[in-house]
């Protein structure tokens, strides 16, 4: 079902290139809205193979008005059923899709990843590199399925297809943190299904620092906030603190993004034992923004909420990269305490 790699000794490299030469051409993927077609279009020219019928109810999915980037377990079901493929298969068929969503200003490497959550959900991902910034606040495309996953709760990630070849170094180690006991399989185009456990031996994982279950599931701290208004944005960026995952700081923080639109976007901080590949709440909330079809254009409002006198603040690399992203605004900073 997915045309990709037909060799198998293809790199993931070449399997990028030969995408971004097909015919759709993906210079959209640059622009700063989701592509200057419509989402049906979109889906004839991304998923060929798909049928009519398939195609029309991923239209549906996608034009939710609540669509971030999660297919819900029912639409995953009728899709495999619809195009008589299995989930694995599905995942690999819809790689071309979630490569749209790539903002890659940097590199013009388009990555597209698809993860399955417990629940039978499917995220999409792709890889947001922040314009200007150094490429330490680039969001790989398999961080960003995984965040949304944890942003949408889920208990485990059971698999992440990923087009072109195995996730790099950084990327394993991202998920060590979301399935320390290295379940998750990875799929690969024309490649054997392998566990993470396989592809990242020796690893270093939560327990090196005495953490003895990784970031999901989510558990729920009780913070409040000790200044600023409670409105609906600040509210949303303490719930986002409150779920965050910060066992090595011990400093909890969320983000909420609010757009020109009305909508909100929640961004968790998720943190990683090997410190580096952690992901600040505002990517975790861009990464959301982008995968709603959402514009940096769109944002008109942002609120950071971590602890007072916590061990390390998020303000300075959230203000940084929001003024990469909407130089206009001026971040709001809210402490709270538990
Ligand atoms: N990239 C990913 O998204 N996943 C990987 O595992 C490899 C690299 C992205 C990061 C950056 O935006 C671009 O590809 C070039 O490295
Ligand atoms: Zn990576």
């Amino acid at each position: 079902m997915c045309s990709l790699s037909a060799n198998n000794r293809i790199s993931r490299r070449t399997a990028l290139t030969r995408l971004g030469a097909s015919a759709l051409g993906l210079a959209f993927m640059n622009s700063s809205r989701f592509a200057p077609k419509t989402k049906d279009e979109t889906l004839r020219s991304r998923l060929p193979k798909f049928s009519e019928r398939s195609r029309a109810l991923l239209s549906q999915v996608l034009e939710d008005p609540n669509f971030s980037g999660r297919i819900p377990a029912s639409a995953v079901e009728a899709l495999a059923k619809s195009e008589n493929a299995s989930v694995d298969d599905l995942m690999l068929g819809l790689l071309p899709l979630a490569q749209t969503y790539s903002r890659a200003p940097i590199s013009n490497f388009f990555v597209g990843v698809v993860a399955r959550g417990a629940s039978g959900s499917l995220y999409l991902g792709a890889n947001i590199e922040i314009p200007g910034q150094c490429l330490g606040f680039a969001v790989h495309a398999e961080q960003s399925a995984l965040s949304n996953a944890y942003m949408n709760s889920e208990q485990s990630v059971t698999s992440l297809a990923v087009v072109g070849g195995a996730p790099c170094g950084h990327c394993r180690q991202f998920m060590e943190e979301i399935s320390p006991a290295g379940e998750i399989l990875i799929l690969i185009p024309n490649q054997p299904p392998s566990k993470l456990a396989s592809i990242l031996p020796a690893a270093f994982g939560p327990a090196a620092l005495g953490v003895m279950q990784g970031a999901l599931p989510v558990r729920k701290a009780n913070l409040a906030l000790s200044d600023g208004a409670s409105d609906a944005l600040n509210a949303a960026a303490l719930d986002a603190a409150c779920r965050s995952y910060a066992p090595y700081s011990k400093s909890p923080a969320g983000v909420a993004i609010r757009t020109n639109g009305g909508r909100i976007f929640q961004g968790c901080y998720i943190e990683n034992v090997a410190f580096n590949p952690s992901l600040s709440p505002l990517q975790t909330a861009v990464v959301q923004l982008i995968a709603a079809g959402q514009a940096y254009s769109a944002i008109s409002a942002v609120t950071l909420v971590e602890m007072q006198g916590s061990k390390i603040s998020q303000r300075a690399v959230t203000e940084t990269v929001l003024a990469a992203l909407a130089p206009q605004l001026k971040l709001e900073v809210i402490l709270a305490r538990a």
